[in-house]
C-alpha cells in the first residue's frame, strides 16, 4: 500500500510526537525532513555541497536538536539548491511501500501535493517557545526570539515558504494534551484510510 501522510507546521508545535505516534499507530515509516536540514547546516562548508552529499552518519549526529543546530539549519534551508538537492530523497520516501509518514514545512505544499492526508499543526510562539524552553534550557526571552526568527525565515522564504495546504487539516496544539492532538491525527488518518476502495 502506498499512503503518505504530510505533517506540517512550524518549529516546536508538536509535529515530532504527533509525527512518531501516527507512524507506530498505523506501522508506516517516519522521515522527520528537518534533521535533513539540520545535517546540511551542522555539515559547515558549501551547503549545496553538503545537501548533495548527505549520508546516513550525518543524520545520526548527537549535536542536531540544539537551537544553534535549528538556526543553522533554517538559514541553509532558504538555498533553493540545497531544497532541490534533498527533494527526490524525500518523494521517494513517501511513496515507499507500506505507509509513510513526513513531517516539515513543505511536505504538503511542494513536495507531496498528492498526499493522502495532511495536516498543519500550529501553536502560538509563546508555547511552543515555553515547549522548546522546556527540552533546551536557557535564557526563556531568547528562546522566544530564535523562534519568532526562526518562523520568520521560515515563513518568509521565497522557496517553499511554511503554510498550510488549502486541503490542510489544521491541529492547534497551544490548548490541546499530547494525547487530544495525537487522537486528532489519528483519527484524521483513520478516516482516510477507512475510504480507500478495497
Ligand atoms: O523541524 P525542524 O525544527 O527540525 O526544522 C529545522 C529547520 O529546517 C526549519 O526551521 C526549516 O527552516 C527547515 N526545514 C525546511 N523544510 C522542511 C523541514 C525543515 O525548510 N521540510
Amino acid at each position: 500500500m502506498i499512503f503518505t501522510v504530510a505533517i506540517d507546521g512550524p518549529a516546536a508545535a508538536g509535529k515530532g510526537t504527533i509525527s512518531r505516534a501516527v507512524a507506530e499507530r498505523f506501522g508506516f515509516a517516519h522521515l522527520d525532513t528537518g534533521a535533513l536540514y539540520r545535517a546540511v547546516g551542522a555539515k559547515g562548508g558549501d551547503p549545496v555541497a553538503a545537501a548533495r552529499n548527505l549520508v546516513p552518519a550525518d543524520l545520526a549526529r548527537d549535536d542536531l536538536r540544539t537551537l544553534e543546530a535549528g538556526q543553522a539549519a533554517s538559514r541553509v534551508a532558504v538555498i533553493p539548491e540545497v531544497r532541490a538537492a534533498l527533494l527526490e530523497f524525500q518523494r521517494r520516501f513517501a511513496r515507499r511501500e507500506g505507509g509513510a509518514v513526513l513531517d516539515g514545512r513543505d511536505i504538503a505544499t511542494v513536495i507531496c501535493p498528492d498526499a493522502e492526508v495532511k495536516l498543519y499543526v500550529t501553536a502560538s510562539a509563546e508555547i511552543r517557545a515555553h515547549r522548546r524552553w522546556l527540552e533546551v534550557g536557557g535564557d526563556p526571552a531568547q528562546v522566544l526570539a530564535e523562534v519568532r526568527e526562526r518562523d520568520a525565515r521560515d515563513m518568509g522564504r521565497a522557496d517553499a515558504p511554511l503554510r498550510a495546504a488549502e486541503d490542510a487539516v489544521v491541529i492547534d496544539t497551544s490548548d490541546l494534551s499530547v494525547d487530544a492532538a495525537v487522537a486528532l491525527a489519528t483519527a484524521a488518518v483513520a478516516r482516510r484510510l477507512g475510504d480507500r476502495p478495497g
